[in-house]
């Protein structure tokens, strides 16, 4: 299927990408203020000369606009914007508020934010504001209001880029002003029906029942375990404050604009998932996303395709904006491995493949001073003489050959649920295993169709599931009733699902599921668990079938399903580990054990096959993915071995010129753009 194009649901993004960039966007956050006149002159000579065409300024530009209370200096950053027009490079236009200058917290202490420790963070780093603060709002929006003022009509202005990556630092906030937003913020989801809100923590246990508003706190640091649906709204209630801002900056900049596109920077990325950002995609013009690699992994190429492929499920199928990813080493992981040679260009190129039209960079030139002196830019310390440049120099032409591509859609034949709300359900205290983690069967399942050659989207539960030929379900723990009611509808009108363990075990509240686990899945799945039986660590098992796995096994019975596989040792040997049950032309499986990578690519094949979806055709370590439009093909082939691969492909290899008739072969670390001859898109 082509993603997002059987959704009814109206595009959430694309439709309102900047009318002034023709092609594919090209940029970097731009942060002239570092430096001298005289290197903008330079700065703007490079950037023609490697195409690049929009840049994000003014970002944290907050001390400069504003040095003192209500006085607003604007030059600067006017003489910024008059040269970007001048060389023909447009601005995605920060509003400048994600930091406040130093004097904000002498005048307004009570915008700090603070641990649930009761610990205040001080200014010094960059984002230090509390999300519930009305003076922090009503201080940022006067700031948005004179950028947007003076701004408005400028001929470089293309978008605006609200805040910066917000929640990346002030995610959630413990103070005093946060209780009392957090109590409005319950009052209303409960109706200010204060017995529903006792019904939905569960607040019989542990003499936790609230007779007054008042006494309702953020779960700040106790004793003992905090109450798990007290928590779980607290994180609903902290990615709603910090959507509400976005909002109150976008409404604002799109009353004085309305032709200009608004938009922020999420972080789909492995290691945050401070926001629910399945609310936020459809409140973005142009769904927007910072992706670092987690540069220790050898892998992580897959995680990248993971995270591209996430967001484009939160962009609905749309085009989506790489923001920020970086050219080569970040300065704040334990180890910041630099990139290997081609791998900028690697990285850049698989997430147009998987449906960005724009390349962005954070950041232009390397800075000097200030926290992240030691991180990689367009341009390094070293100068242009540089590795770094070339391949910037080569993504500039690769981006200005494929531009074509800009507005086609990727096909993927497999969809995965991943729900941040379940995540965050998943980390909260008092599970029956540490080891069972929020992504770590996404990451299995996902890993084994990317190195079988099948991309998969990865929706948030809830979404049109129509055209998909399988949907993945890993570890779904928490799941609404109407989640498994769609689930149970796919299968039945033929589709292929796969549930893997600790699924459909709560509902939204996080209460547990009554009559046998996996709960809401149980029926469709057709097995009934009666226990779990979480293993010790390190303990590894034995499966029949050869595989291994580890961390959990289940007490199942079956109860119209089939075992595909049973433990031949561990607590429960004999027990099924694998089942099958089939629901008409479809089928519904289930992984009750946390199988090895092997066993779980075993599985995905033999699943793959049966709905009838074309894998496993690609060599090994070649990412393929097809972006698809009105009389338009384009196969991406993205070569992450050392060695020449050939590919089945017919047309022409838009990087090279090179016409490709049955296959092309892609050089160790390159990459292939093939136009094809077949015409697909009908
Ligand atoms: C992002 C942020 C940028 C820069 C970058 C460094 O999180 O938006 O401002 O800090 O990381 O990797």
């Amino acid at each position: 299927m082509i993603d997002g194009m059987s959704s009814n649901q109206r595009p959430a993004s694309g439709s309102r990408w900047p009318r002034q960039i023709p092609g594919l966007a090209f940029g970097a956050d731009y942060n002239p203020e570092q430096w001298p006149a005289d290197t903008w002159r330079e700065d703007l000579r490079l950037m023609q000369e490697v195409g690049v065409n929009l840049v994000a300024v003014n970002v944290f530009g907050w001390a400069s606009l504003e040095p003192e209370p209500d006085r607003f200096e604007l030059d600067e950053l006017s003489r910024v914007m008059d040269m970007l027009a001048e060389h023909g490079v447009y601005a995605n236009l920060g509003t400048g508020t994600a930091s406040p200058p130093p004097w904000f917290w002498r005048r307004f202490p009570d915008t700090l934010p603070m641990t649930a420790e009761g610990t205040r963070l001080w200014p010094g780093g960059r984002q230090a504001w509390c999300p519930s603060s009305p003076t922090f709002r009503e201080r940022a929006l006067g700031l948005v209001y004179v950028v947007a003022e003076h701004f408005a009509d400028h001929p470089a202005l293309a978008m605006w880029h609200v805040s910066n990556e917000l929640g990346c630092h002030n995610a959630r906030c413990y103070c005093d002003i946060s209780a009392e937003a957090f109590r409005r913020w319950l009052r209303s989801r409960y109706d200010e029906d204060i017995d529903a809100l006792n019904a939905a923590w569960g607040t019989a246990f542990w003499s936790q029942r609230y007779t007054d508003w008042r006494d309702v706190l953020p779960p700040r640091a106790v004793p003992a375990i905090v109450n798990p649906a007290q928590q779980l709204d607290f994180r609903r209630f902290s990615s709603a404050e910090l959507l509400d801002h976005f909002r109150a900056e976008r409404d604002l900049l799109r009353k004085r604009t309305p032709g200009v596109p608004v938009t922020t920077n999420l972080m789909v990325t492995e290691h945050i998932n401070a926001l629910d950002y399945a609310a936020w995609g459809p409140e973005l013009d142009i769904v927007a996303n910072d992706h670092y690699l987690i540069a220790e992994d050898p892998d992580a190429h897959v995680e990248l395709a993971f995270c591209a492929d996430r967001v484009r499920g939160l962009a609905r199928g749309e085009p989506w904006f790489l923001m920020e990813h970086s050219t080569s080493a970040v300065n704040w992981q334990p180890r910041n491995v630099a990139k290997r040679p081609g791998e900028l260009r690697r990285n850049s190129l698989a997430h147009v493949a998987r449906g960005a039209d724009a390349v962005s960079f954070f950041q232009w030139r390397a800075s000097t001073a200030g926290a992240e002196r030691h991180h990689s830019a367009l341009i390094p310390h070293a100068g242009t003489d540089t590795k770094i440049w070339r391949e910037v120099q080569q993504l500039g032409r690769d981006l200005r050959a494929i531009q074509q591509v800009k507005g086609t859609h990727v096909e993927a034949p497999v969809a995965m649920l991943v729900d941040y709300q379940s995540q965050w359900a998943l980390e909260h205290d008092a599970h029956p295993s540490r080891d069972v983690t929020g992504l770590d069967r996404a990451h299995a399942l996902y890993r084994a169709a990317w190195h079988a050659g099948v991309t998969t989207t990865i929706l948030a539960p809830g979404a049109d599931l129509t055209g998909y030929q399988l949907v993945l379900i890993p570890t779904l723990y928490l799941v609404s009733d109407a989640t498994a009611a769609a689930v149970s509808d796919y299968v039945g009108s033929g589709g292929h699902v796969v549930v893997t363990y600790y699924s459909g075990i709560a509902d939204m509240d996080d209460r547990i599921r009554l009559g046998g686990y996996p709960g809401a899945f149980r029926d469709l799945l057709g097995v009934h668990v009666e226990e779990f039986f979480p293993l010790r660590h390190g303990e590894r098992i034995r499966l029949d079938d050869g595989s291994t796995a580890d961390v959990w096994t289940e007490l199942l019975h079956l109860r119209g399903a089939e075992a595909v596989s049973s433990y031949r040792d561990g607590p429960l040997p004999g027990v099924p580990a694998v089942t099958r049950r089939s629901v008409g032309r479809g089928a519904a499986w289930y992984v009750a054990t946390r199988l090895d990578a092997e066993g779980t690519a075993r599985l995905l094949g033999r699943v793959l096959t049966e709905a009838g979806i074309e894998h496993g055709s690609h060599p090994t370590g070649v990412e393929v993915v097809r972006r698809v439009g009105a009389g338009k093909s384009f196969l991406f082939v993205v070569n992450h071995t050392d060695s020449d691969v050939e590919v089945d492909a017919d047309g022409v290899d838009l990087v090279t010129g090179r016409t490709c008739s049955r296959t092309i072969t892609v050089v160790g670390g390159g990459v292939g753009v093939v136009q094809e001859v077949v015409d697909r898109s009908g």
